[in-house]
Formats: structure tokens, sequence, C-alpha cells
């Protein structure tokens, strides 16, 4: 049976481009367990029910293996097709944020990393993540901080990334929503100076990644900034 297609979804510039890269980035994100310690802090899910969505290449769904269920849900036909081959063992689904193929209240926790969730005009996707949501249940969407790390320095230096008050209409949105708001503090670290540089130029411009590689000649890593938000459900 064919799987439904979401025209309406944008496909990413970075996980789709180059998954393999991709894969090389999530290993480098989070070396000391600080930005998955805080996940779970947010929102426990050993034996709970998770759902990574906009799972990309699956990287993630390994690490919920003392869940009671992990779900990847991704509408980029190609990089879902990848993480089955990839992640044979996971459940892995077509959908969107704003088309969850599950029932009502059937989820206790939703992650979407670096997915869908750049506000503001994230209320469908809201929306429909509440219906699935749980009592008790909650979303936890890690997204960039603009403001501490070297990696906000880059950030800012990419206009086309980080448009005028990016952070300022991040933050309204999700307080708007009554959300959490939780700063951690963690770094990227690769195994080679040739993958910080392939992935930095994945991330950036050559104008933005090039003079930061030259100015730190010797650098394998950077300091990343993560910011948590999180909406309990309604
Ligand atoms: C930057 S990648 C992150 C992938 C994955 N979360 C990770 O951290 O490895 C963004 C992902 O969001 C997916 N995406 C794009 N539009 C989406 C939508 N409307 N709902 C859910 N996911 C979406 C993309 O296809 C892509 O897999």
């Amino acid at each position: 049976m064919s799987e439904p297609a979401f025209p309406d979804f944008r496909p990413s510039g970075n996980a789709a481009a180059d998954p393999d890269l991709y894969d090389v980035e999530n290993r480098a994100i989070d070396p000391a367990g600080t930005l998955l310690d805080a996940m779970r802090d947010t929102a426990p899910w050993a034996g709970a029910t998770i759902v990574d969505l906009g799972c990309g290449t699956g990287y993630w769904l390994d690490h919920y293996r003392d869940a009671g269920e992990a779900i990847g849900v991704e509408p980029d036909r190609r990089l879902r097709q990848r993480a089955r081959r990839h992640h044979p063992d996971a459940r892995i689904v077509a959908g969107s944020a704003e088309h969850l193929p599950l029932p009502d209240g059937s989820v206790d926790v939703v992650h979407a990393r670096f997915a869908y969730f750049f506000p503001p005009g994230c209320d469908a996707g809201l929306r429909e993540v509440q219906r699935v949501l749980a009592p008790g249940g909650r979303l936890v969407v890690v997204d960039n901080d603009h403001r501490h790390g070297e990696f906000a320095t880059l950030l800012a230096r990419s206009a086309a990334a980080t448009p005028q008050g990016r952070a300022e209409t991040t933050d309204r949105w999700w307080a708007e929503q009554g959300a959490g708001r939780r700063e951690v503090m963690s770094a990227w670290q690769f195994a080679s100076r040739a993958e910080l540089e392939s992935v930095l130029r994945l991330e950036f411009p050559a104008t933005v990644a090039t003079p930061w590689l030259d100015a730190h000649p010797d650098a394998t890593g950077l300091s990343y900034g993560y910011v948590l938000f999180s909406v309990g459900a309604r």
C-alpha cells in the first residue's frame, strides 16, 4: 500500500541534502549527553510511548531503548526510507506535525528536534500534537540558543538562518503557548577536523564557515547552546 505524501512539508536543507553527513553531525551534537539528560528530566520516557516527530535519518530512535514504544514520524519519503533501512527494528511512519497518523490521547512524550517548530506559525502542528498527547503527556522541542555559545555566533553571522529578532519571536510565541523554557549549554565535538569542516559547510554558507574555521585552526568542536521548549497536554 502506498504511503501518503505531505506536499506542504519543507525538505530540510541539512538532513535531506546529505543524510550521511547529518548523521556525523548528530554523533557530535551532545558528547556528554547533557542535552538528552535535560530532555529526559523535562519529560521522562522510561516505559512510555514516545514519538520522535520529524525523525529524519532516525538517528535518535536508538536512544529510546527504555521507552515502552518509540515511533519515528517523518514526512520526507526518502529520509523515511533511509531511516527504515538503517534502523530496521524501529517503527517509522509517514506523517508530519500537522498530520499525525496516531489515535487521540495515545502518546506520552513527543520530541521535535530541529523539526517543524520554528515559530511563529506552528499552531496547526501544536494542535495536532495536543490531540495525540495523553493526559499528563508533554511535547519537548529542541531549538538552537541564538544568544549563547559559539554556534550562536555563527547563526548571528548567517542572515538567512537568523532573521532579525528570531530569538525574541521564538520566545514570545512559546510564551503565548504557556511553554516552559530551558537553556542547555553543550558542545559539538567531532572525531576529526575534517568532520567539523564538512558539517560547518553543510550548515553555513562559505562566507560564514570559512572565516570561523580560519580563526580556529585547531578546533574539532565548538560550544553549542540549545533551548528546550516544553508544553504539557491540555
Ligand atoms: C533538521 S532535520 C532534523 C531531523 C531529526 N529530528 C534529527 O534531529 O536528526 C528536520 C526534519 O524535520 C522534517 N520536517 C519538515 N517538515 C516537517 C513537518 N511539517 N512535520 C514534521 N517534520 C517535518 C524534515 O523532513 C527533517 O527530517
